[in-house]
């Protein structure tokens, strides 16, 4: 283990913006690669597909958030140690999802009206701020099947809602609301609203030209609630030299073009994924400058999957940084579908370290917060899977291993013990402190001290272990990685 950085020399200058707020979740460049090192698996091909930006993000939260960790423990059970049971029931998923009937399909939609209501519930984003009564106006960009719209009308049913979603016979999913409720519906690719997304003009050589569209759909509508619940489907047809850039075409056209509809104060829905990778806490920060962010995971639908939603109400689009974002997601647009040699568009550039640093300097904690109640369901519903579970999780009566309510996350406890700084009593067995030790050494990374008083084996404690391991198998020499990060 390499030595703390040593402190940066300020000198009279303008001071980096890193070094302007010390927060405890700071973490050194070389504690950051350290980390990164030691939790890299040579034989992953997730590594080989996660961005340097994401791994960085990554190596803050197991420093700093021990729900993360618990998460990630399931993670690699389920998608390394039990790779091929974790693989066959994700393909069983996968081809449950691409070869739905009508039976499934209406499945889809009642648990689709479910998730809006639980939403709804737990942060009332269907009532937004600015809609008063009838005057509530909806847009749903990628709405079919249409569950949320649905779930809209259920609650307000003369809120006039619009959709935008993909055509059936371009692989789209059937829309199951009654037409006659929808006050507009544009059946199209959203990705291909031309006019909406660029001033500057097409590329004369790009393959399909005629394809894209100039309209601009409901342009003379402001919206109290727009929602952006597109998924990249594998049934589209699409050409192939889209299938590289499709999810950041298809992010940063929903983006735009809410950012765009939505009214000064409404409430903007956006699903997203990994809540612990750069892009999803990008947005979530870029979100925070202009508008107040929650993250929000039904406890049961999709429960096991990294998905969650962005809640993002009271939203600015007037504020410059809005305008700033909305720009850069248009070039981003713009290099995703017209960029690259053939002009027919270019991979995403992985953003610079600093970039990542400041935004975790800034919005690490905050994240954390946000991130806590998304992997704590998530890692309780791995853990009651037959592919991720270690058969560790604590529950109601304190058994483990059998189906049943699942208690608080013990990280929880643990945490407001060391905020209050008092030693924690479990209920399950009362009057016992889990040292803080243990939190402290895994914070500072040295063994946990032995107490007079028993300490509880935590899942920490499997953790720790785990990551020993991990340490021990990994090779010593720096890699190229390490190197990249280490020059900066
Ligand atoms: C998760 S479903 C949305 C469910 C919907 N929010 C509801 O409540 O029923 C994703 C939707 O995105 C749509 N979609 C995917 N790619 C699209 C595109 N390029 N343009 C328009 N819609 C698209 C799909 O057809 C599908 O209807």
């Amino acid at each position: 283990m390499s030595p703390p950085t040593a402190p940066i020399e300020v000198g009279n200058g303008p001071k980096p913006e890193f070094l302007t707020t010390k927060k405890s979740s700071l973490i050194s460049m070389d504690e950051l690669v350290q980390i990164m090192e030691a939790n890299t698996l040579q034989d992953d091909p997730r590594e080989k597909r996660t961005e340097r930006s994401s791994k960085l993000v990554k190596a803050y939260l197991i420093k700093n958030e021990p729900e993360f960790v618990r998460v990630l423990g399931f993670r690699d059970r389920g998608w390394m140690q039990n790779k091929d049971k974790g693989d066959a029931f994700f393909k069983a998923q996968r081809d449950r999802a691409d070869n739905t009937d009508v039976s499934g399909e209406q499945k889809f939609f009642r648990m689709m009206i479910q998730i809006a209501d639980e939403m709804n519930g737990v942060t009332g984003a269907l009532s937004p701020q600015t809609a008063r009564g009838p005057d509530m106006k909806v847009l749903d960009i990628c709405m079919a099947p249409g569950g949320y719209t649905a779930a809209v009308l259920k609650f307000n049913p003369r809120a006039s809602t619009f959709a935008i979603t993909l055509p059936k016979e371009q692989g789209g999913h059937p829309i199951h609301v009654e037409r006659s409720r929808l006050a507009g519906l544009q059946l199209l690719d959203v990705t291909m609203l031309v006019n909406e997304f660029t001033d500057k003009p097409m590329p004369p050589n790009h393959p399909d030209r005629e394809k894209f569209l100039t309209i601009r759909p409901f342009k003379f509508h402001s919206f109290d609630l727009v929602f952006c619940d597109g998924m990249v489907l594998r049934t589209q047809q699409r050409e192939d030299y889209r299938e590289g850039n499709e999810v950041i075409r298809l992010s940063t056209s929903q983006l735009i073009l809410a950012m765009q509809r939505i009214k000064a104060g409404g409430t903007l829905v956006m699903l997203l994924h990994k809540i612990d990778s750069f892009p999803a806490a990008n947005i979530l920060h870029i979100f925070s400058k202009f508008s107040k962010v929650e993250a929000f995971k039904p406890q049961k639908k999709h429960a096991t999957r990294s998905s969650f939603y962005m809640i993002a109400k009271d939203v600015q689009p007037g504020h410059e940084a809005a305008k700033a974002v909305v720009e850069e997601w248009k070039e981003a647009w713009w290099n995703a579908t017209f960029g690259g040699e053939d002009g027919t568009g270019m991979p995403k550039v992985d953003p610079h370290e600093s970039a990542v640093f400041n935004i975790l300097e800034e919005f690490g904690e905050q994240l954390m917060e946000m991130g806590r109640p998304v992997w704590r369901i998530q890692g309780d519903a791995l853990s009651r899977t037959e592919y991720a579970s270690d058969g560790s999780i604590v529950r109601s009566e304190g058994v483990v291993g059998v189906p049943g309510a699942v208690n608080p996350s013990p990280w929880r406890d643990l945490r407001e013990s060391l905020k209050e700084n008092v030693p924690l009593q479990t209920s399950s067995s009362p009057g016992v402190p889990v040292g803080p030790s243990s939190w402290r050494a895994l914070r500072e990374n040295v063994p946990p001290k032995s107490t007079d008083s028993p300490v509880i084996s935590s899942p920490w404690d499997v953790m720790r272990e785990s990551l020993k391991e991990r340490v021990a198998q990994s090779p010593t020499s720096p890699t190229p990685l390490d190197k990249d990060l280490k020059s900066i």
